[in-house]
């Protein structure tokens, strides 16, 4: 008796495969990271990343299966990424997803990448999912949602330029460090004084939750020429200060709209969920305020199957399946 689905991640740089039971643990899950191959342009090449998914993704679910002590019989039902994300990358994902449940005779689920990153903080012993305001930070979106229960979810508030993770990113390519920037500001910041610089905290106005991050770039921009970079303390200042501003305004935000909506359970995930002074502000905060906070696991912050998997397992349960004929959406919302 099938008890388990399979699922692809595909929407940017990772190649990813992961499979979970039907009732949503985990239990073998790869990623192939391209990071390597787009670092020498500053970012990722869509078409580049593509012809790599491909190369990547068959051997990925040979090892999934082989992990998980499964074959493909053992899978009720094959998802995949359907977007948002890169066109020619999702198209590889969902194509094999289609592939298998067409040769294995069993339901395709196309899974909203956002959807992936909003239920990851419920895997594990924090499930099961249930009502919160959830803060999503990646490279792609900063969005603050409030959660009813699985796909009942109300968007409360965006940002209006950069999302968090781009604005890690462009100061860390301002300031010479490696793509993708914001692991590298985490480090470097560990070592430096967040008060050195007085960067910008856009709240907008008090009772607003939406987010803007295009100030504080040009705010590192107009810096710049003033410092010293070879100085690793100084380095590590600015990233220090770069990194206080971007978490201020998030964990403020999340609490400001925990206490609008009147909720008491805080998710948190995407990739800047990584970020450490991130994870120690929001524990702080939230345990003054006497909030849950629900993390997701570092290793399912950035993408990965395994929150594509849990995601596709929550609506599979509920008796949803999509048809063949799904089309990728690069603009998919939530
Ligand atoms: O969720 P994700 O893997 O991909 C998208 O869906 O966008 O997020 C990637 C973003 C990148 O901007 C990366 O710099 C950021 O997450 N990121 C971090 C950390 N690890 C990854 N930002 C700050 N601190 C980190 N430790
Ligand atoms: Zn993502």
């Amino acid at each position: 008796m099938p008890d388990c689905l399979l699922a692809l991640e595909s929407s940017c740089d990772e190649t990813a495969a992961a499979i979970c039971t039907l009732r949503g643990e985990l239990i073998a899950s790869r990623i192939s990271s391209q990071i390597e191959i787009h670092r020498q342009y500053g970012g990722v090449v869509p078409e580049v990343a593509s012809r790599n998914h491909i190369l990547h993704a068959r051997p990925l679910v040979q090892q999934v299966l082989a992990d998980a002590g499964k074959t493909l019989g053992d899978m009720a039902a094959f998802a995949a990424t359907s977007g948002p994300g890169l066109v020619s990358s999702l198209l590889i994902g969902t194509s094999m997803a289609k592939a298998l449940a067409i040769a294995e005779d069993k339901p395709f689920i196309a899974v909203n990448h956002m959807e992936g990153h909003l239920l990851s903080p419920f895997m594990g012993e924090n499930g099961p999912v249930r009502p919160c305001v959830a803060l999503i930070v990646s490279g792609g979106h900063t969005m603050l949602v409030r959660v009813h229960g699985v796909g009942r979810y109300e968007l409360l508030g965006r940002t209006r330029d950069d999302a968090a993770g781009e604005a890690f990113d462009k100061v860390a390519k301002m300031i010479g460090l490696p793509y993708p920037g914001g692991p590298e500001i985490d480090k470097l910041a560990a070592r430096g004084n967040p008060e050195a610089f007085a960067f910008p905290r856009s709240f907008l106005d008090g009772r607003s939750l939406e987010f803007s991050f295009s100030g504080l770039k040009t705010a590192v921009l107009y810096e710049l020429p003033r410092l010293d970079l070879k100085n690793e303390q100084v380095l590590a200042d600015l990233c220090a200060s770069v990194q206080a501003a971007i978490i201020e305004v998030l964990v403020e935000k999340l609490l400001l709209a925990a206490k609008q909506c009147g909720e008491k359970t805080l998710a948190v995930s995407g990739g800047v969920s990584c970020n450490r002074g991130l994870r120690a502000a929001l524990a702080a905060r939230s345990a003054k305020a006497g909030l849950q906070l629900l993390l997701a696991r570092p290793d399912l912050c950035t993408d990965n199957a395994g929150m594509i998997a849990f995601a596709a397992s929550q609506r599979f349960s509920t008796g949803h399946t999509s048809p063949l004929e799904a089309d990728v959406d690069p603009n998919l919302s939530l």
